[in-house]
């Protein structure tokens, strides 16, 4: 089957211009100047006139199902891959995971299981590596040669869960510089916040706003500065610093970047829009719906104006969701009376794209920074390009149509993730998803879904092609 998109204008990361675009079977053959294309006998014709054509979005950080705090986020691949195809994104990269004792290549037949068969949208992993020992590291090199899998989650928050010491982490980037691949860190130091989380908790500080207040800026900056460091002393390891919510953090990042260094760094919306007093402080235990790690920063200090402009500067390179939803009934309610044992993550996967180009409303990006950071960068980073995050002959036919004169109210009520609260709840967008297209089949148009389970493939990625 063959769609034409016409009368639109084509956004990349590296300009815009009026063209239409060619689609055949499940690929983009051809862009041409607009009313310039040949008849295409039983082309399916796409209007996109006073519209933006764009890359599918690349969400390059989310969580479904995964296990956390006894309990499991409540997007499932087949929730959680129809919600993103609403919201305009066409793939997404999530984490299977290793926990210490276990087998890297059971936890990854483990999470394809998940995936396989129940996917809307492309899907890839990331593996995180909760137990870094000698089977695992070895493991690292099959990954990257046999499997597709070219970065690795390691944590320096979560002791006794996910936590990796210094010498595990210096290991495990020695390895990734041997074999090509990435390094991926939650960038909190974990033991310090366990001793602030274990003061508060006997002081009787027990709600949500305290799993803030115990996960200090300052420590996700020494922790960053760590990692930075490591990744220095093992080789130049490309390291990727994930979910970065502090200032101070990102000042790390820069100075780095600013030395020539292969290290990069996403944020998240929930960053950018949402705050420490407004959410996570909301009075009783309402907070809990945005118990997330990094946690929301302080508004009275200058994180999100800061995090803007890394995003202009390119110290930020990408936004990822880390959707990681939990439903408030019986799941975020697990923390009632101690917040510490509250499920940490917000969902947010369907409203990426949107929440970005309000930053473009408000002058904040610029439209072709919009799409580097939602699509092109990710798939440049892990390894997906030129098949995904691009508009050009040859790429995979994921595309968008943007609507700048639509508007998006974001609710419970109309969102399509598996959870009971929004964490956006009552925000307006001055834009809309228009048509989803994933490798060449319509997912959404005119408000109707006619996507479906199974249509998504796994994805095998290369190393990065980012690197300096
Ligand atoms: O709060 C978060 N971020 N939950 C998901 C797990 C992680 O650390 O990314
Ligand atoms: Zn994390
Ligand atoms: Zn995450």
């Amino acid at each position: 089957m063959s769609i034409l998109i016409t009368g639109g204008t084509v956004v990349t990361a590296s300009g815009r211009h009026a063209a239409d675009v060619l689609v055949e079977g499940e690929t983009i053959t051809a862009l041409f100047a607009p009313g310039r294309a040949p008849d295409v006998p039983g082309a399916r014709i796409v209007d996109a006139t006073g519209k933006y054509v764009i890359p599918g979005g690349v969400d390059a950080h989310t969580h479904m199902e995964l296990p956390f705090g006894g309990t499991f986020a409540s997007d499932t691949f087949e929730s959680g891959t129809r919600a993103a195809a609403f919201g305009g994104t066409t793939t997404i990269v999530d984490f299977a995971v290793q926990r210490s004792g276990e087998n890297v290549h059971d936890g990854l037949a483990a999470w394809h299981a998940k995936a396989e068969g129940n996917c809307h949208i492309d899907y890839a992993f990331h593996m995180i590596i909760g137990g870094v020992d000698d089977e695992s590291l070895k493991a690292m090199d099959t990954l990257v040669d046999a499997e597709g899998i070219s970065s690795f989650k390691l944590f320096m928050a979560y002791p006794g869960v996910f936590y990796s010491d210094d010498g595990q982490i210096l290991r495990a980037m020695q390895k990734a510089r041997d074999n090509g691949s990435m390094i991926m860190m939650h960038a909190e130091n974990g033991i310090a916040i366990d001793v602030l989380i274990g003061q508060a908790l006997t002081r009787g500080e027990t709600d949500p706003v305290h799993h803030g207040l115990t996960r200090p800026a300052e420590l996700e900056a020494e922790a960053t500065r760590r990692a930075i460091s490591l990744a220095q002393v093992a080789g130049d390891t490309p390291l990727y610093i994930v979910h970065l919510s502090a200032s101070q953090a990102l000042e790390a990042v820069a100075q780095a970047r600013d030395t020539g260094r292969n290290v990069f760094a996403e944020t998240c919306p929930q960053y950018l829009y949402l705050t420490l007093e407004d959410q996570l402080g909301a009075p009783g235990f309402e907070g809990a719906k945005w118990v997330c790690s990094t946690p929301l920063r302080s508004r009275h200090e200058p994180h999100q104006r800061d995090l803007w402009r890394g995003l202009r500067s390119n110290d930020l390179a990408i936004v990822s969701t880390d959707h990681c939803p939990f439903c408030f009934k019986d799941q975020k309610e697990l923390g009632l009376g101690d917040f510490s044992k509250i499920p940490n993550g917000i969902g947010g996967v369907e409203h990426r794209v949107d929440l970005l180009y309000q930053g473009v409303v408000d002058g904040k990006l610029s439209l072709e920074r919009w799409v580097e950071t939602i699509a092109t960068t990710p798939a440049r980073m892990f390894g997906l390009y030129p098949r995904k995050g691009v508009i050009a002959p040859g790429a995979d036919a994921d595309i968008v149509v943007y609507d700048p004169s639509g508007r998006t109210t974001i609710s419970v009520h109309t969102h399509h993730m598996n959870m009971d609260h929004s964490a956006y709840e009552g925000f307006e967008i001055a834009g809309k998803v228009d048509t989803v297209i994933s490798r060449g089949s319509v997912l959404l148009s005119g408000g109707e879904y006619h996507g479906r389970k199974g249509h998504g493939r796994y994805l095998r990625r290369g190393l990065s092609s980012y690197l300096v």
